[in-house]
């Protein structure tokens, strides 16, 4: 599949590249630096424009330019999106809401046909009528940015008639570096999973590319936990 991942030099990022690569898949790897993951292990593209098979094409793109998102995800199979909310301190709602409009609008403009996007943990929910972020024990630090991404989520819902294809895929509460077993619990839905505490970040990558392959679960929420 010819795939054009946003957010591919990032922690969770460049491991949906690696992850991808390693099955044979085309990454065009977009990022404001435009250097190559880090960790993917994988051969960079031959720098001849071409998109070769299994290889990661490093590429300089903010996901806030329609015009450059659209020229990038053109003829692309599926898009995904690993990308985060400004962690600089100030309120990242907004900007973030505002980032995947702008976003959405380019792959809209660039006629891709689906997207995939990594979503955070906050809004699931852990009992009725609350939300993981609401609960007691949540810490404080990363609300913000569990609220961003919860205003996406709405907003993608609220908007779904008007908006190209696409899947939110919420890691565990913890997700970071760790081991690729391959094995990892899929919800449907927005209640946490039971037990659901963490996920190493190759096993959520394995999930993501799991569903950028299938497609299986258009604009649906899911979540992905370590298994049992
Ligand atoms: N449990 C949880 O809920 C949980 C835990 C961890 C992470 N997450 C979520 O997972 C996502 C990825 O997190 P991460 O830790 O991997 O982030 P990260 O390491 O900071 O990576 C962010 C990536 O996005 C790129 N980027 C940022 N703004 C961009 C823009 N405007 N256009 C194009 N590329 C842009 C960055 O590269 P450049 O700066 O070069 O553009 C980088 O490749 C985030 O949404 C985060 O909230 C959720």
């Amino acid at each position: 599949m010819d795939i054009v991942l946003f957010g591919a030099t990032g922690m969770v990022g460049s491991r949906i590249a690696a992850e991808a690569a390693a099955r044979g898949h085309r990454v065009t790897a977009v990022s404001r630096s435009g250097e190559l993951p880090a960790t993917t292990g994988a051969a960079p593209g031959d720098g001849d424009g071409d998109r070769d098979a299994g290889q990661i094409i490093p590429v300089v793109g903010d996901a806030r330019d329609r015009e450059r998102v659209a020229e990038l995800v053109k003829g692309a199979d599926v898009v995904a999106a690993a990308l985060v909310p400004p962690r600089d301190g100030s309120d990242p709602r907004t900007p973030f809401v505002s980032l995947y409009e702008d976003f959405l609008a380019g792959v809209e403009a660039g006629g891709s046909p689906r997207t995939v996007i990594v979503g955070g943990a906050g809004s699931l929910r852990v009992a009725p009528g609350v939300r993981l972020v609401d609960s007691p024990g949540f810490p404080p630090p990363y609300q913000p940015e569990a609220l961003a991404h919860a205003d996406v989520l709405d907003s993608l819902r609220a908007n779904a008639a008007s908006l190209p294809m696409w899947t939110y895929i919420s890691p565990a509460p913890q997700v970071g570096p760790g081991e690729r077993t391959g094995s990892y619990r899929l919800g449907v839905g927005d209640d946490l999973l039971p037990g659901a505490a963490s996920i190493s970040a190759e096993d959520y990558a394995t999930a993501f590319v799991d569903e950028l392959e299938s497609g299986a679960h258009p604009r649906q929420r899911l979540s992905v936990a370590q298994t049992a």
